[in-house]
């Protein structure tokens, strides 16, 4: 693999098949510094930026849980209350200034491709945690990292993603990951809310197998994992189309009893309505693994591009 020392992480497409198996391999050397049952001073005096300009728990947090569990430090906001932004400030100059407080940058930002223009105005490593309905390629790792920890391999899975595939950018970045494994995959989602059209194109050129529905009923009893996903209201330009889509799935017990014993359910979370809490009790509900998943994984990749450990 190439050095990643220094270079930014903008779209889950920079890495190859190969690049992602050392995250996931790293993370797993890491996880128990993430458990907090061995300790790390690897970052020590290494600080990360955290720019959020959109709301955020998960991913904010587990990127201050890495860096702190490895011996860093953080700073940074997570709205843009309180900020210069609220003066008119560009992206540009904040990144550029902040460049000067801290070793890399971590933004979330409304707009599609923030993080690549972002990445342009600083020499420091800029990750991506999410641009508009763009990519969100370090949830993706996680999301890797979790097939794998639970089923042994990513290749031979039958996998369902489910809800918003227009706006929803964890599985924009899932689905371009995915097509570099001999996964079966199922897009499931509303009338009007498919996946966009050229990432399909390139899941079909890389030779997956591509079958869309919009029926969550079909899919069950054949999955292996059902990737679950919020209706992303506050990207919908008008709030009736939101209102006519949303709720269309929800997953609960009664529509589980079809389902393999190992179906894993897994969602990046927040969810609203469409995954019944009844279902956390089960051996299914994998999510809130997967959101600890963050953290070794989040700690990988700050060690590779900040130039330490290995
Ligand atoms: C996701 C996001 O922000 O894209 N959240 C996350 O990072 N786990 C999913 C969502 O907001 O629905």
């Amino acid at each position: 693999m190439a050095s990643w020392k220094g270079r930014d992480i903008l779209s889950i497409r920079d890495f190859s098949r190969g690049d992602i198996e050392v995250v996931l391999k790293y993370a797993r050397k890491l996880a128990p510094v993430a458990e907090g049952q061995k300790s790390s001073r690897s970052l020590e005096g290494k600080v990360l930026a955290t720019l959020f300009f959109e709301p955020s728990t998960r991913t904010r947090l587990s990127f201050h849980s890495a860096m702190i569990r490895l011996g860093g430090q953080v700073l940074g906001f997570s709205n843009v209350e309180g900020t210069s932004v609220q003066k008119g400030e560009t992206l540009a100059d904040t990144v550029r200034m902040v460049e000067g407080y801290a070793d890399a940058i971590v933004l979330r930002h409304p707009h599609e491709g923030a993080a690549v223009l972002a990445a342009e105005f600083t020499e420091r490593p800029v990750i991506n945690a999410g641009d508009g309905a763009g990519q969100h390629p370090t949830q993706t790792l996680q999301d890797l990292y979790t097939i794998w920890d639970e089923k042994g391999k990513i290749d031979g899975q039958g996998i369902a993603l489910v809800g918003d595939l227009k706006y929803g950018r964890t599985v924009h970045s899932l689905a371009y990951a995915l097509a570099q494994f001999g996964v079966s995959l199922t897009l499931v989602s509303p009338p009007g809310l498919e996946m966009p059209w050229e990432i399909v194109d390139e899941l079909k050129r890389a030779g997956t197998q591509v079958a869309t529905t919009h029926r969550l009923d079909d899919v069950v009893a054949t999955a292996d994992v059902l990737y679950v996903t919020r209706i992303q209201r506050e990207r919908f330009p008008d709030p009736q189309e939101y209102e006519r889509v949303a709720g269309s799935y929800r997953v609960d017990l009664p529509l589980l009893r079809e389902a393999k014993k190992d179906l894993i359910v897994m969602h990046p979370l927040p969810r609203v309505t469409e995954v019944d809490p009844a279902v956390d009790r089960t051996a299914h509900a994998k999510y809130f693994r997967q959101a600890f998943n963050a953290v070794p994984v989040r700690m990988a990749l700050l060690e590779m591009v900040l130039g330490v450990g290995g």
